[in-house]
């Protein structure tokens, strides 16, 4: 069957997270993705965290699926001329260096251009180019301090915390794809390329819009009604403050403790207070009362009680209810709500393993092993997870295609300028 990005090759000059999510998703889309890696070395993940000796990382395994690893070292004269030759091959070039590392390369946009002027060059660093940040190298939980998002996480009597969702890596990784994808299609119209550029700091306010929203309305008006510090009456600051678990919009919401909660540190649901189910809602929390009474009635009048509303469910109606219990009492009033789902039980949940969205591929060095497998759903194909490649795996294949001889490709081998490592023998690191 016929891929969306069946045809689109790409130079796969990524690491870590940010860029291999970006990359792999493209490869589930169709594209073909060779990884560039250092000779010997590898991207970091292959042997960060590892589980199981001189085998690849779950880190690298996770996001590098569907795609092909040559060895090479760009930064030799002889290295620079494979890559020179996969520039003008390929369709698309991906990169997440540190600042300046491709330039260093020989590299710049400008020499990509005259290389290959159809080629689309995407690039992630940890901040925009005119940012006065932009020679910083940049991490996850960096990106997640950048971009706002652990000023607006946690509790407003503790420090800025950060999610354990990568919204600074993978999250920057999916924003590039987005790009790629349609410098894909405008090149379909102007046949030229261009460069996309994602920085993580951008990426992350991209998700923080409702916060931009609530600090202009901060602004405006002293306060912000929905957050918690509004009913336990609080003092606001001139910033959007942490609201622990409160709802982002209009619904007042919290997690709410089930029964079981003293042991399970998961035994928890997300409850909502949707205002125009209040009459329902009333009535499944045993206060049928509660959808006229003008103390209840209107979200003006509950939002001063509104943590004794939630304490009230959670000591009348949750109390003796699992989680699960919880949600299938709750959902029969049409009550926004969820249980707070564990990774245990993420990993082995029925619905996600048949909708692909939690797969098992099979690794020929590790075995089985599981990953998040792609979260979009089509109708006309479905992506096929596959295994990661072992460390220069395709390097000769790679070489073979560029026009290199047998003889070249061992010399190559011998003066490391690329290398078929297969299994990388380093010790693992953090
Ligand atoms: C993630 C990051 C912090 C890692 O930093 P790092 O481990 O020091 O690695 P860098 O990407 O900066 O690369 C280091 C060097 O390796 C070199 N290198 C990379 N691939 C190579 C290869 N195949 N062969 C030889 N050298 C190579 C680079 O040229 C660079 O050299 P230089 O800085 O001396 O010129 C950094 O790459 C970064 O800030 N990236 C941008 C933001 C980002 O994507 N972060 C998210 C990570 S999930």
């Amino acid at each position: 069957m016929k891929l969306p990005l069946d045809g689109i090759k790409i130079i796969d000059m990524t690491g870590v997270q940010a860029g291999p999510a970006c990359t792999q998703l493209l490869a589930w889309l169709g594209a073909e993705v060779l990884k560039i890696e250092r000779v010997g070395e590898g991207d970091i993940t292959r042997r960060q965290l590892r589980d199981i000796e001189d085998v690849d990382a779950l880190y690298f395994t996770q996001l590098n699926s569907n795609k092909k690893s040559l060895e090479l070292n760009p930064r030799t004269p002889k290295g620079k001329e494979v890559l020179e030759k996969l520039v003008q091959e390929y369709d698309m070039l991906v990169e997440n260096f540190g600042p300046g590392a491709l330039d260093r390369m020989g590299f710049t946009w400008e020499r990509l251009q005259e290389l290959n002027p159809r080629l689309i060059f995407g690039s992630i660093k940890g901040f925009e180019e005119n940012s006065r940040y932009n020679d910083l190298k940049v991490y996850e939980n960096v990106a997640q301090c950048a971009g706002g998002s652990a000023s607006v996480t946690g509790w407003w009597d503790g420090p800025p915390t950060v999610a354990g969702a990568a919204l600074g890596d993978s999250n920057t990784g999916m924003h590039l794809a987005i790009g790629l994808i349609a410098a894909v299609r405008q090149r379909d119209i102007t046949g030229k390329g261009q460069k996309v550029a994602v920085s993580m700091q951008a990426a992350n306010i991209n998700l923080n819009r409702v916060k931009l929203r609530d600090q202009l309305r901060l602004e405006k008006l002293g306060k912000l009604e929905e957050y918690p510090q509004e009913s336990l009456g609080l003092e606001f600051d001139d910033a959007v403050p942490r609201g622990g678990n409160a709802g982002g919009g209009g619904q007042p919401g919290w997690i709410l403790k089930c029964k079981g909660w003293e042991t399970d540190p998961n035994a928890y649901i997300y409850f909502t207070i949707q205002g125009q189910n209040w009459k329902r809602t009333a009535e499944a929390i045993g206060k049928p009362e509660w959808a006229e009474d003008p103390e209840y009635a209107t979200a003006q009048a509950r939002l001063p009680k509104v943590f004794d509303i939630f304490k009230y469910i959670e000591d009348n109606v949750l109390a003796d209810k699992t989680k699960d219990e919880a949600v299938d009492y709750l959902r029969k009033f049409d009550i926004p709500c969820a249980p707070v789902k564990s990774m245990k039980e993420i990993a082995y949940d029925e619905d996600l393993r048949e909708s692909g969205t939690i797969v098992e591929v099979d690794h020929k060095a590790r075995g089985k092993y599981l990953t998040v497998g792609c979260p979009i759903k089509f109708t006309a194909f479905t992506p096929e997870i596959k295994e990661s490649p072992l460390l220069g795996e395709h390097t000769r294949e790679t070489l073979a295609l560029l026009g290199y001889s047998e003889e070249e490709i061992e010399e190559m081998i011998a003066e490391k300028v690329v290398g078929e490592t297969i299994h990388l023998k380093l010790e693992s690191t953090i």
